[in-house]
């Protein structure tokens, strides 16, 4: 039950009809052993008063960015370098933005920004504000920024609406906070990991070129997650507009020649997983100038089939430990996966539904099913970094049980 001893949490308490539950909060945190500094932000002071608070954590409740007592003894930067998590409780659709670009104008936002330590958020807010692109956007920018999300529930709002936008309960914030301090294990350190991701560019001319719609986000997903185990992680990547993952390399490449080359080079790797939507195709001639239109019509352009990465690489002579490629298929996805598993040789097909009504395609969740050897097994609907998370953590145990622990 003392899961937080020896712990500090800087608490952040955003302004929110939901700060009440940060009573309980305050007391769950300090019968689990963790000793709790708070931040009010002047929004949250219309909701809660630093009295209370400060009574249930039996320390200061600290208010205003510009105390001169407090910058001395107990600073902004030392708020957040004395704390091992800060988690920002419940945090606004307007506190969201400030962290997501780096904003800094009062003590919330400034120890935010000054902490290297772990942050988690637990958001509340009416449901379409949650749902606002600007929101959803900066949500996404703080996951990337490795910030722990905890919530929002559905339920009925004090707006008096329904859906997502309810602080999560006391309860689950804890269990967030106890995951996220979690010492992690890094089952892959030592060991090299080397992704292919987003789709390839095929040059028809200086100007033009066939390609498709992958936007590279489970690949990515699954180079950070690699990173996380502790992996040497090379992502090699065709064009997409993504942010790369902390401790991740990237190679960018353009066409499936560059990126069968890039991928060979990072050889020899113990897992390689082929999430790249490869061009089949490329145009056998490439123009050196731009073609031009003529009285002769249309040009005709004649396609040479591209190499298959996966297939190339698992089996060479460097191939690693465990290859895994991704199917995406639109029918009999499990039947077409087992025939690629065999016709490409690797030990693992990730098999994706991308029927136009899946969603899947450039969307963030995902459905798989993993099919090898020994069966299929069909995963739950989950987010692109669920899988990915799941999918490192199961490739780590295959390893280990292979060659033993590394080292
Ligand atoms: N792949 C690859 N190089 C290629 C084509 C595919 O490395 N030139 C990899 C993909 O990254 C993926 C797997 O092979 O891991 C399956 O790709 P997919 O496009 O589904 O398979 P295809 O061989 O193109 O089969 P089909 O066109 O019949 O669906």
């Amino acid at each position: 039950m003392t899961l937080l001893a020896g712990k500090t949490v800087l608490l952040i308490i955003g302004g929110g009809i939901a700060a009440y539950k940060t009573h309980d909060l305050v007391r769950l945190l300090k019968t689990r052993g963790a000793s709790v500094r708070i931040i009010l932000t002047k929004a949250a002071e219309e909701f809660v008063t630093p009295l209370s608070l400060s009574s249930l954590s039996g320390g200061k409740v600290y208010t205003d960015l510009f105390s001169l007592t407090d910058e001395v003894e107990m600073g902004h930067i030392q708020l957040s370098r004395a704390a091992d998590l800060l988690v920002v409780a419940p945090v606004t659709a307007d506190l969201m933005a400030k962290m997501a670009h780096g904003l800094a104008d009062d003590l919330a936002s400034t120890a935010l920004l000054a902490t290297d330590k772990p942050v988690l958020i637990a958001p509340a807010m009416n449901v379409r504000m949650w749902r606002h692109r600007a929101t959803q956007r900066n949500v996404e920018a703080l996951k990337r920024d490795g910030v722990g999300l905890v919530g929002p529930n559905d339920g009925e709002m004090a707006c008096g609406e329904f859906g997502a936008g309810r602080m999560a309960e006391p309860g689950e914030i804890v269990d967030a906070i106890v995951d996220m301090l979690k010492p992690r294990t890094q089952p892959l350190a030592g060991r090299k990991v080397v992704i292919t991701a987003g789709p390839t560019r095929e040059p028809i001319d200086p100007v033009r070129f066939i390609s498709n719609h992958s936007s590279g986000k489970q690949g990515y997903a699954i180079a950070r997650a690699a990173a996380e185990l502790g992996a040497e992680t090379v992502l090699v990547s065709g064009p997409v507009s993504l942010a790369i993952p902390p401790g991740v390399q990237m190679i960018p490449v353009e066409t499936a020649e560059d990126m069968l080359a890039a991928t060979t080079d990072e050889l020899p790797a113990d897992i390689a997983i082929f999430t790249a939507a490869v061009a089949d195709w490329r145009v056998a001639a490439q123009a050196g100038q731009k073609l031009k239109k003529s009285a002769a019509g249309p040009p005709t352009l004649t396609l040479a089939e591209n190499p298959d990465i996966l297939a190339t690489i698992s089996r060479s002579g460097n191939r690693p430990e465990i290859v895994v490629g991704f199917a995406a298929e639109t029918e009999n996805v499990v039947e077409h996966a087992t025939q690629k598993l065999r016709k490409k040789g690797c030990d693992l097909i990730v098999a994706n539904d991308v029927r136009r009504d899946s969603g899947v395609l450039g969307g963030d969740r995902n459905t798989v099913h993993l099919v090898s050897e020994s069966g299929t097994e069909n995963w739950p609907e989950m987010s692109k970094d669920e899988v990915a998370g799941r999918l490192m953590e199961r490739l780590a145990g295959m390893l280990i049980k292979q060659q033993g622990p590394s080292g």
